[in-house]
């Protein structure tokens, strides 16, 4: 069957018939993929454009096996969340900086990217069409997954003839198998994820790849994920696999400063302004690894893991804990301020979040 328009599916999805949950285990949600009903799709050609714009089922694409993406690695991603209201309204939580940061991403990976409109309308019409598998408040939220990738057939390496910008979404709660509980951490000392002048600080597929390794080995020894050092020193933290990190000593907020080898979090930022407005002092400079020697508390940040507070960390094989409960109180501090923002919970002086 053809795919139906954005409005027919839309006007479909939104009525007030099928407001009804999606049948799932909503008390057990993990971070796994949970397929839903729709995904959105729109194509650029070789003039530059976004356009034919399309919700369908959620289900496999077609790709020539010569799509840029495939043989050179020519893909961007995002993660960004939708959250239930008690009043049942949904909220996105800072769309519009998924979407800049997309746009940055494109220009160092040589592709055309949405405008930012183009990309939170998108956002907010697959949410739509999805609104039934957004889990009740307090429960989890829905994670949205754009991509951009080179879906152009290419054989010499060059960018991309077509652009193919897609996006999916999935109910989840936890990120980590330890759920609201502290992570063990490890230091990694031979892999780096990134280096001066290449793409850490974008958010291209490759980075992610790039760390399975060292990650893949943590796990086998039992810790839950690995922070990276800086590949110049060996000296100063970057971030761990999949989120950003922070450091507390005697009240005081330090978290590695974006420098081109770090993803810029969208939650690193929010929590750094939450922690200013809460009266914290908050320092973006270098972080040394001896820092974590004797740090209070030390906590993970990012879309997905949200903020997650760091147990212990192994470095040289001297491990070094912080937290006796679930969260430093630090940690608590911020988490409790900006999940209970983006549930809509408490009054959004930010200016955040955006009500669907
Ligand atoms: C996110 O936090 O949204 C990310 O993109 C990290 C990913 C590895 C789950």
């Amino acid at each position: 069957a053809p795919p139906l328009t954005c409005n027919a599916i839309l006007s479909d999805t939104c009525s007030n018939e099928v407001t009804e949950l999606a049948d799932i285990d909503w008390e057990n949600l993990g971070f796994g993929l949970l397929p839903t009903d729709y995904m959105y799709t729109m194509k650029c050609g070789r003039d530059g454009n976004f356009s034919k714009s399309e919700l369908r089922r959620f289900g496999n694409i077609e790709l020539s096996p010569s799509a840029g993406v495939l043989n050179y690695g020519q893909g961007l991603f995002e993660g960004l969340k939708a959250y239930r209201k008690r009043d049942g309204n949904i909220l996105l939580f800072r769309p519009e900086e998924n979407a800049l940061r997309m746009r940055m991403g494109a220009e160092r990976m040589c592709m055309p990217a949405p405008t930012v409109e183009q990309f939170v309308e998108a956002v907010k019409a697959t949410v739509l069409a999805n609104r039934r598998w957004i889990p009740p408040t307090g429960k989890g939220s829905l994670y949205i997954r754009p991509l951009l990738m080179g879906s152009g057939a290419v054989l010499g390496l060059a960018p991309s003839p077509e652009y193919t910008f897609l996006i999916y979404v999935s109910p989840v709660g936890n990120y980590f198998k330890e759920g609201v509980a502290p992570i063990h951490l490890v230091v990694e000392r031979e892999l780096h994820r990134a280096t001066p002048g290449g793409t850490g600080g974008v958010k291209t597929i490759g980075n992610y790849a790039a760390v399975l390794k060292a990650q893949s080995a943590a796990k086998v020894k039992g810790f839950s994920d690995v922070l990276y050092l800086d590949c110049v020193h060996k000296q100063y933290l970057e971030e761990v696999s999949s989120c950003n990190i922070f450091v507390v000593k005697d009240n005081v907020i330090s978290t590695p400063s974006i420098k081109g080898t770090i993803l810029p979090g969208i939650t690193r930022k929010s929590i750094i302004d939450v922690a200013r407005s809460e009266g914290f002092q908050v320092e973006e400079r270098l972080v040394a690894v001896e820092e974590l020697l004797d740090a209070d508390e030390v906590f993970c940040t990012g879309t997905a893991v949200v903020v997650s507070p760091v147990g212990s960390i192994t470095y040289r094989d001297r491990r070094v804990t912080y937290v006796e409960g679930v969260f430093g109180v630090v940690a608590e501090q911020l988490y409790s301020v900006l999940t209970r923002l983006q549930m809509g919970l408490i009054d959004d002086k930010m200016n955040w979040t955006v009500e669907l």
